[in-house]
């Protein structure tokens, strides 16, 4: 087992593998980071690379790969039918999940897509332990409902719970009992639960989820996308995973969930995404999907290359030197920023660390949305780029309303073998910083509201000066450093 700190009382992460492909970086001045956040409608999605240091917004499709996944890219068999490339794919599928059926896919949310056009009727719901914004967004456009499950404890910010991702088992039977099994389109396991900090779920209640899916007739669902995480917490934290295989642990979890579907811009280490099952009969009805939206069954959307470089990574996936090193880092950056006293999920979790906005600014209200305030304020003191993972991210009720999020949060993504610890620790400076002048960040106002998936494309502008007030504070105790 291979959690490696170099010395054991440190706990400072040891990578397992080396940097032998580099990208020039850009740390612009203040002056122009506040310049370019607010050209940029203050949403991080609207930055331009060149302006950023960090780019932390987000884990998906920017990991670096091995030089194992680009050499296989090289071998890529380019065919519309039939490629050997394909083949490889089933073959990693195979040992990963041990399921002899695949169906490729561009990316995760184009399995969402098919999972709800196949299962979701109108009036029906998708039990869940958190929704995902494109899950969702699929299963609302199909006419359903979500409901999320989560136990109590993954809401509370700062816990010491191994596993806040885990679902109220007790209220998913009662939940399944009041709407009738055959009103529900399907319940789905969210590994590494995204939304509420990249919070893990057990290998057991995972298992139990299943198991009551299956006592009541139900389709249980695994977004296996940020199952790798998932599975070193499983290792590292639950006592009956300690001395089983990666393998073992994946293949038990496809042995007893219905689907699995994946994105392997997070799980492999590179773009795409796929829908696998042990059972035969359950990937023939979603077959015809596969044509329609994506391209035929041997590509799904994805170009051979990609697809090697996903076989690759799926068997990386396996290799706990290579899943504890994205998990390690960011336990590092939320325990330096804990030690200072910034208020960050706890215990840290897969994906990245997330600052807890609602207590960083608590005069700034939900309605002015403090959490993409917060990611404004980063960028503008370290030229970091977070994600706004609070109410800017949620949409609002039919009727107009906002819906407000339960936990306002920032999202400092660790894109998995991208980053050096000197880096990690400028972020962890950098935030210090922005915790030090809280005081000084005020809130945003809508200039431009999407009606769907706002946070993608809206645009904001401050409620009245506060970045220039920061900018220039930043001068005044940096002096000439950027
Ligand atoms: N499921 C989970 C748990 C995810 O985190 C994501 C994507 C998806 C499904 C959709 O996959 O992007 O390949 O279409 N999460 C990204 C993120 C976008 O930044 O957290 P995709």
């Amino acid at each position: 087992m291979s959690v490696k700190f170099y010395r054991e009382e440190h706990q400072v992460p040891l990578e397992m593998h080396k940097v032998r492909v580099v990208q020039k970086l850009n740390l612009l001045p203040v002056e122009e980071r506040l310049k370019a956040i607010q050209a940029a409608g203050n949403n991080t999605f609207l930055l331009q690379n060149h302006d950023i240091y960090m780019d932390m917004l987000t884990d998906s499709g920017v990991n670096a790969m091995s030089d194992r996944q680009t050499a296989a890219m090289h071998l890529a068999d380019d065919s519309y039918a039939g490629s050997e490339t394909f083949n490889r794919l089933k073959k990693a599928v195979k040992a990963v999940f041990g399921t002899d059926d695949l169906l490729p896919a561009h990316q995760g949310r184009a399995c969402e897509n098919i999972l709800a056009e196949a299962f979701v009727k109108p009036g029906q719901v998708a039990i869940m332990n958190f929704h995902f914004t494109t899950t969702k967004a699929h299963v609302t456009r199909c006419g359903g409902d979500v409901i999320e499950l989560v136990a109590k404890k993954g809401l509370e910010p700062q816990s010491d719970d191994p596993f806040k991702g885990d679902f109220d088992l007790d209220l998913l039977r009662s939940t399944i009992e009041q709407y009738g099994p055959e009103k529900v389109a399907f319940v789905r396991v969210e590994a590494g639960t995204n939304l509420i900090g990249g919070q893990p779920v057990s290998l057991a209640n995972m298992l139990a989820v299943a198991d009551i899916c299956h006592d009541y007739g139900i389709l249980s669902v695994l977004d296996a996308s940020l199952l790798q995480d998932n599975v070193y917490f499983m290792k590292t934290r639950e006592a009956q995973c300690k001395y089983m295989t990666t393998k073992e642990i994946y293949h038990l979890l496809a042995g007893k969930m219905d689907l699995i579907y994946f994105s392997s811009r997070k799980l492999g280490f590179a773009r795409g995404g796929a829908i696998t099952s042990r059972n035969p009969a359950l990937i023939k009805s979603l077959m015809e999907y596969i044509p329609l939206y994506e391209g035929f069954l041997t590509y799904g959307g994805m170009d051979v290359r990609s697809i090697e470089s996903v076989a690759e990574g799926l068997y990386e996936s396996l290799d706990m030197d290579y899943i504890s090193q994205g998990p390690e880092f960011i336990a590092y950056l939320v325990k330096e920023l804990d030690d200072y006293g910034v208020p960050v999920i706890k215990p840290a979790g897969g994906l990245g660390a997330h600052l807890n906005c609602s207590e960083i600014v608590p005069e700034v209200p939900h309605s002015q949305y403090p959490a993409a305030a917060v990611g404004a304020a980063l960028y503008i003191a370290g030229g970091i780029r977070g994600m706004e993972r609070g109410t800017m991210s949620e949409q609002r009720e039919p009727d107009g309303t906002e819906r407000y999020a339960e936990l306002e949060l920032l999202r400092l993504a660790m894109p998995r073998r991208v980053f050096t610890l000197s880096q990690v620790k400028y972020c962890a400076d950098r935030v210090k910083w922005v915790w030090d002048n809280r005081h000084l960040i005020g809130g945003l106002q809508w200039t431009e509201e999407p009606s769907v998936l706002r946070f993608f494309f809206g645009r904001m502008k401050e409620i009245g000066h506060w970045q220039e007030d920061l900018a220039s504070k930043f001068r005044e105790d940096f002096g000439d450093s950027l």
